[in-house]
């Protein structure tokens, strides 16, 4: 288990009071920080995935260059699907290029396929992620808390069926067709998430979020019949780890009051909902996120006056993490996030 360590991020997570709503943004390790684009340079998105050391470096310069309040592991939710049985490439991944859309030259498409999967053991199949998580905390000697992640069932599957990121119609169709083929990849896919998240946190990270990114794909029943179980057993082992759990989703805003009860320390909304409406359907649990990741693009004013409009709306009471609604977007100015993540330090109610 991690060791114990008070900071506001973990406070806001388990909704105690905090002396700054804390702020950490998905993406802050990306092609948006010339720092990281000099990293990619030398070696291709897969390697950088594969060194321990390079992986300590771009997970801590936006901690050391912007001040947020959580480090997040520097990996991907498909790092395991080679482990799995499956050929992973970044298609433009390689040295120097950006946008790497991710490409399995053998995609999942039958009971067969499903059935050869091999559940990872991350201590043999993984340890780079493993000596990442050590060389991270190593690097950032509790200045603040590392988030561990995977991604959830639902979305890596979307990748290992379609072969990419080609839509969701082949998966959604095994649902409707194959209903036991679609559940005994979920089942795969969620005794892998489970495996890596705990051997994360034995590792050193102090959180666990669960990047569902494409869930709002799904109508309710299909949420009910194939999300919401997998999901919520994934929730129950990270508590037994110890460690806060995050889930984050976008288009999901019509389900919020199911996903407050899938188990999660914290719930993650995208921009489509007023925040205070946000945290009056999710009782229970922590919000994270809202803020548009366009608006960084924009003038910085504009950028400011709306990251102190969200904190005014999200209120006072505890239990709430500054985030964006997905990912930092490529070509946001570095000036933007630092005088947002400011900001946001520099926010008080009174
Ligand atoms: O948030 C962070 O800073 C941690 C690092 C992180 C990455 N990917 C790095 C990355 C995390 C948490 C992820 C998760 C991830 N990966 C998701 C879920 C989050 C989301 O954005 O919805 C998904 C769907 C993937 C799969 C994936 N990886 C895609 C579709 C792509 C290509 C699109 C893109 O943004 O380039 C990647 C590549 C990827 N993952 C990059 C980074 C920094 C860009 C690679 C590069 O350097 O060229």
């Amino acid at each position: 288990m991690a060791a114990p360590m008070t900071h506001r991020f973990l406070a806001a997570c388990r909704r105690e009071p905090v002396d700054r709503v804390p702020v950490w943004m998905m993406r802050q390790a990306g092609r948006y920080q010339p720092s990281y684009r000099a990293v990619r340079q030398k070696v291709s998105f897969l390697e950088l995935c594969r060194s321990p050391e390079l992986i300590a470096q771009v997970t801590v310069a936006p901690i050391d260059e912007f001040g947020f309040d959580a480090a997040i592991l520097f990996s991907d939710i498909l790092v395991h699907l080679p482990a799995m049985g499956l050929d992973l490439s970044f298609e433009k991944g390689e040295k120097g290029k950006g946008d790497g859309g991710p490409k399995i030259g053998n995609p999942v498409r039958t009971r067969a396929d499903v059935d050869a999967l091999r559940v990872p053991v991350p201590k043999k199949d993984l340890p780079y992620v493993l000596d990442g998580v050590r060389a991270i905390r190593a690097a950032l000697a509790d200045r603040v808390p590392l988030i561990g992640f995977v991604g959830g069932p639902f979305t890596v599957a979307s990748y290992a069926v379609e072969g990419g990121s080609q839509g969701f119609t082949r998966l959604k169709t095994m649902l409707y067709a194959e209903p036991a083929t679609a559940h005994a990849l979920f089942e795969k896919l969620t005794q892998a998430a489970i495996v890596q998240i705990e051997e994360q946190v034995a590792a050193g990270a102090h959180a666990a979020q669960i990047f569902e990114s494409w869930l709002g794909e799904l109508a309710r029943e299909d949420l009910e019949e194939f999300s919401f179980p997998y999901l919520a057993r994934i929730a129950e082992a990270v508590r037994k780890t110890g460690v806060p759990s995050i889930l984050f989703s976008t288009g999901t805003t019509a389900h919020l009051e199911p996903m407050a009860k899938l188990g999660y320390d914290v719930v993650s909304v995208d921009w489509r909902i007023p925040i205070d409406e946000a945290r009056a359907r999710l009782p229970g649990v922590a919000v994270q996120g809202n803020y548009d990741s366009t608006l960084l693009l924009g003038p910085r004013d504009v950028a400011v006056a709306r990251a102190q409009q969200l904190l005014r709306a999200a209120g006072p009471t505890p239990g709430y993490i500054f985030n964006l609604g997905h990912g930092i977007q490529v070509g946001t100015p570095t000036e933007n996030v630092k005088a947002v993540v400011d900001a946001v330090h520099a926010f008080g109610w009174k």
